[in-house]
């Protein structure tokens, strides 16, 4: 094996997200454009010579073709050996999965999550630490500013390797081993949830649909599901992980998953319904013709968690972005534990995950999780939900229901402003900024303002701060008005507009989430200008 050192030039824009770095397929295709990015990876850590990479990706374009590449960039830096999900496959989870059981040094996930794949869609590439979790933001930054002065990279000649079959292959010194992509991931789950309980639910009759979107939990959920869990063939739709998604918009929500939805919403809808996103962190859950919004089935998982094996001593604690609603809030307080609020984004979990501080966390934008991964996880959220329906034997909308009458109802919307001109945004939010300091105590509608601000967050293990994490004004009666920017979004700026109001008597159920939020829609206009400012008269997405 020929190690070749190769002149390179920086590129502009590699700045990683907190989701690493996504670019479209033609911009990774870039001559030296991965080779520059994982060679700075491996300059901004220290100490993994010898030690083990776990490598897959959600199955988009492209994913295949960095594969190779980065097993050869791996080899040439002296990795001991590297772990890779057959044919290049593994779901966000699994790999966070895959690194905490094998004690490997770290990961390289390859994905745009929920973004559009095939050749003229998206791709990404982040890097994971031992505990399974993104890498924090010094690391982050690190790699960032070595992939602005980067001069040259090291990788080896060796030939393509086969990604299709299991076992192991040396590339120099370094162990490829080809692993099955499903096996760590299905036996975490094993122990976590009642696989007998949820077996003798299917053998019941009992009826579901999971759609995979074409995208990669298709062999997780099929493995799992209908193989191991005895769901009848045909429970798991769009099973088959295609390079494009079929063409589609792998995210599981109302709007995208509509293939499911259309089957839910239709005659002899089944009793269960679930979708994950293109890399399986996201998932949304449906009963017969109902929507259980993911802030309700975060506080619905924790008030049932007692009835899974793996959650059954209790929880130590949940957490929640700032934005998602309070119904998990309401849980803890009957649990007497605490519920942290965090900002937007999975990675401020990991602190409370690792410190034990919290068991159970969840963003309202689709994403659950706990202390198993250190990734929001899909298949996961729709397992534990498998796991209270067979132990509870009553449908979706009972036990929501049910919640809510033992805990109040958070009625709950999130108003999305998509692709708005940038300049007229950040306008708005500082405007915002300063209407806020003349509300505190104010009459608004039939609301009076308990407190308004602009979120800031100190973080409880390690104390460092996070500011302007989005405008929220608090009402006496529990209601709640957050505005923030999107942090992902590419094109122009998207607003954020979460509403949300809480209803301790029951007989307010029957309404709409939309009805029950009308006067707050109202007056989240009137205290921030959207419709003038925006030029917009209505919302891109309403969830
Ligand atoms: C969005 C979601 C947020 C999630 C993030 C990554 O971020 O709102 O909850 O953590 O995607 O999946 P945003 O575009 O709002 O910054
Ligand atoms: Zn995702």
């Amino acid at each position: 094996m020929m190690i070749n050192t190769i002149s390179t030039t920086p590129f502009e824009g590699q700045k990683p997200g907190t989701s690493g770095l996504r670019k479209k397929v033609s911009v990774f295709q870039q001559s030296h454009y991965l080779e520059n990015f994982v060679q700075s990876i491996f300059d901004s850590l220290e100490g993994f010579q010898g030690k083990t990479l776990v490598v897959g990706g959600d199955g988009r374009y492209y994913n295949k073709t960095a594969t190779q590449i980065i097993l050869k960039i791996a080899a040439a830096n002296r990795f001991g050996r590297v772990l890779v999900g057959q044919n290049g496959l593994l779901s966000t989870p699994a790999a966070s999965a895959v690194i905490r059981k094998h004690q490997a040094f770290g990961g390289i996930i390859l994905s745009a999550s929920h973004n559009p794949g095939g050749p003229d869609g998206d791709f990404g590439i982040k890097y994971n630490i031992s505990n399974g979790g993104p890498a924090p933001e010094k690391v982050t930054e690190a790699i960032y500013e070595h992939s602005l002065k980067i001069m040259e990279y090291r990788i080896t000649d060796t030939a393509a390797i086969d990604l299709a079959q299991l076992g192991e292959t040396q590339v120099g010194d370094m162990t490829v081993e080809i692993i099955d992509p499903v096996a760590d991931y299905d036996a975490l789950m094993a122990q976590l949830f009642d696989f007998e309980r949820i077996k003798a639910l299917f053998q019941s009759g009992f009826t579901m649909r999971f759609d995979a979107m074409h995208a990669v939990t298709g062999p997780y959920a099929q493995t799992i599901l209908e193989q191991q869990l005895g769901a009848p063939p045909g429970t798991v739709m769009n099973g088959v992980p295609l390079e494009d998604f079929g063409g589609g918009h792998p995210d599981p929500n109302l709007t995208y998953a509509h293939d499911l939805v259309d089957i839910m919403y239709g005659d002899n809808a089944p009793q269960f319904g679930a979708a994950s996103d293109g890399d399986g962190d996201r998932n949304m859950i449906l009963g017969q013709r109902f929507f259980v919004t993911p802030s309700d089935s975060l506080a619905v998982l924790a008030a049932n968690a007692h009835l899974t094996p793996g959650y059954k001593d209790g929880l130590a604690g949940i957490a929640r972005s700032m934005p998602t609603s309070e119904a998990a809030d309401h849980v803890a307080d009957a649990l007497g534990i605490d519920c942290f609020e965090t900002p937007t984004g999975w990675k401020f979990f990991g602190n409370l995950l690792d410190a034990g501080k919290a068991t159970l966390c969840g963003e309202e934008s689709f994403g659950t999780g706990s202390n198993h991964v250190r990734e929001k996880d899909g298949l996961w959220a729709v397992l534990f939900w498998l796991n209270i329906l067979a132990v509870r034997q009553q449908s979706v909308e009972t036990i929501v229901r049910e919640h809510w009458a033992t805990y109040g109802r958070n009625f709950y919307s999130r108003h999305d402003y998509e692709g708005v001109d940038s300049k007229a945004a950040h306008e708005l939010m500082e405007n915002l900024y300063t209407t806020f300091s003349q509300l505190n105590g104010q009459p608004f509608g039939s609301h009076i303002v308990e407190y308004c601000d602009d979120f800031s967050y100190i973080d409880p293990v390690d104390h460092s701060i996070s500011d302007n994490q989005g405008m929220r004004i608090g009402f006496q009666d529990g209601s709640r008005l957050v505005f923030r920017l999107s942090g992902t979004g590419t094109e122009g700026a998207t607003l954020r507009v979460y509403l949300e109001s809480f209803e301790k008597d029951t007989t307010q159920h029957h309404l709409d989430a939309q009805e029950a939020l009308a006067e707050l829609i109202k007056l989240a206009d009137e205290i921030a200008g959207i419709k003038k400012s925006l030029g917009r008269d209505k919302p891109s997405v309403i969830t």
